[in-house]
Order: structure tokens, then sequence, then C-alpha cells
């Protein structure tokens, strides 16, 4: 029987606050390699300064911390997610950027603690795939939103554009005997079809749907360091490799900085990433 939505999201809580510090440890490399998606997600959402901002699932303050330096010391951000131990990191990076308008608070998405009509925009980078109930959140999403204000969002495009997340799933998939994924259940590609969260939001009542399909890579120094890097970070990834006995993991281990070395160029190691970026607006 599948889990309930109160199961999937305490799953999440304990699986974001598990990896809560290898985000931290890896923090700065994620910042340097992926900061280009904040950039998007800010100019998509039309911050301006004096704005007060809402960031869904947050995590260690992405993009809320570079929305916080674009609205200024007149504007306010608030980051939201479920996991205590993320959004720890992330008040101790507000503290070292000097930044006094945002704050961090836990709770739900799909269950939003504010009034109606409250912010100017909403930003959310890599959150909403992983919601037990997303036409909840985009309902709750068009609620606080204040009319005239966007939403933009960034959530991970189709598994075969992917190598960046695709190399460590297809390696423990040589050992383990999965079920084929269930294609609406939460995780990493719920949201990579064309049109599915745009139609979601629509059906919320959001109006001037854009959407885009934005390819990058992500650079690594080496096999060795993508594959140290992404396993700190990514638990749903983790999550499966705790299924491979200790021999398995061993021999995954290889097999993974094998398939990362194949993307190699002269300055180090390029892995394609595919993000559908989604931007809506509440009607006047
Ligand atoms: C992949 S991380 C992304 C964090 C950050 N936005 C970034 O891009 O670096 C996903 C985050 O979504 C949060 N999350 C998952 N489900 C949530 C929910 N129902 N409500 C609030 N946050 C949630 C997790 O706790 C986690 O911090």
């Amino acid at each position: 029987m599948g889990q309930t939505p109160e199961q999937i999201i305490e799953g999440q809580r304990q699986d974001w606050n598990r990896v809560a510090g290898g985000w931290e440890k890896w923090d700065r490399f994620f910042d340097e390699q992926m900061a280009f998606l904040n950039h998007r997600l800010v100019g998509d959402a039309r911050l301006r300064a004096g704005m007060s901002v809402l960031d869904l699932g947050s995590g260690t303050g992405y993009p809320a911390l570079l929305g916080a330096q674009t609205v200024g010391p007149n504007g306010s951000v608030t980051g939201l997610d479920l996991a205590e131990q993320m959004l720890a990191a992330a008040r101790r990076k507000a503290t070292t950027l000097g930044l006094t308008n945002v704050t961090f608070r836990t709770g739900d998405v799909t269950a939003l603690p504010f009034e109606a009509d409250s912010f100017d925009a909403i930003t959310s980078r890599f959150c909403l795939m992983f919601l037990p109930e997303i036409p909840k959140a985009a309902a709750e999403i068009a609620r606080v939103l204040k009319p005239g204000a966007w939403l933009a969002a960034a959530v991970w495009s189709a598994p075969d554009k992917n190598p960046y997340l695709m190399i460590p799933i297809t390696v423990i998939k040589q050992f383990l005997d999965l079920p084929p994924p269930d294609p609406t259940a939460p995780g990493i590609f719920r949201l990579a079809k064309p049109g599915d969260l745009a139609g979601m939001l629509q059906q919320a009542g959001l109006t001037n749907l854009f959407e885009e399909e934005f390819v990058a890579d992500v650079k690594f120094p080496s096999g060795e360091e993508y594959y140290a890097s992404v396993m700190d970070i990514a638990a749903p990834i983790q999550n499966l490799f705790a299924k491979l006995s200790d021999e398995q993991k061993a021999d995954a281990r290889g097999r993974i900085i094998t398939s990362a070395n194949q993307h190699r160029r002269t300055d180090g190691i390029a892995l394609p990433i595919a993000v559908r970026m989604v931007a809506g607006r509440k009607p006047l």
C-alpha cells in the first residue's frame, strides 16, 4: 500500500535533515556551480527592491539568500522548509552574508502558514516535485500571492537529459530489482513532463503561464569529487544506495566514477542537467 501524504512529508523531513551536513559541506561548490539558477528564478519572479517574498522549500537558502540581496533592506524574504537542520545552515549563511531581511521558518508547502494575498512574489527551487499533493500546494501558492504577483519555480526535467542525477541511479539499478517507478509518486522526476506543473498552476487560477526546459552543465574536478558530493546531498539517491550490500556499494562507487569520467573535457568533468523553469502570475 502507498504511503499517506503525512507519511511522505515526515519521510521528506527526515531525509533532508539527514543530509543537511552534506549540503553545508559542499555549499561553496554548489553555489559556484548552480547560482545561475537562483538568478534565473529571481528574474522570472520579477523581484524588485522593497518586495516581500516567499521561498518554498528553501533548504540551505537557495534562492532565498539571493532574493534577500535583491529586495534589499526595505524588502524581506521568508524561507519555508520542512527540515529544521537545512534551515539552520541557511540561517548561518544569512548571518555570514550580513543579511537581516531574511527569516527561515519550518512549515509544509501544502499548508502555508500565511494570510491570503501576503506576498509580492514566490520562488522555489527543486522542491515542488517532492510534495505528495502538488495541486494543493498550487492552490496555496495562488492564495498567498498578492494579485498581480509572480511565482517562479524550478523542477527537474526528464531523466535522460539529467546525467548529473541519472549516473548513480542507473548504476544502482544494475544491482537492484526495482519495480518501475509510479509516475504519480513524489520524487525527483515527478514534474519532469512538459505542462504538468504549469497545468496544475493554471488549474489553481494562475495566468500568464510560462515554461522552458533550461539546459546547462555542472562541472566537477574529478569523478571522485562528483561521487562524494552527489552522495552527500541527494537524499533520494542515498536512499537507493542504502539498499546495496557493502560489496555492491564499493562496486557501484567505481562504476559511478567511471560513468562520470566519460563526460571528461579538457577542464574537468561536465555533467548535463535539464531544469524545467515554470512561472505564472496571480490575476489582478
Ligand atoms: C533538493 S532540496 C532543495 C533546497 C533548495 N531550494 C535548493 O535548491 O538548494 C528540497 C527541499 O524541499 C524541502 N521540502 C520537501 N517537501 C516539502 C514540503 N512539503 N514543505 C516544505 N519543504 C519541503 C526539503 O526539506 C528540502 O530542503
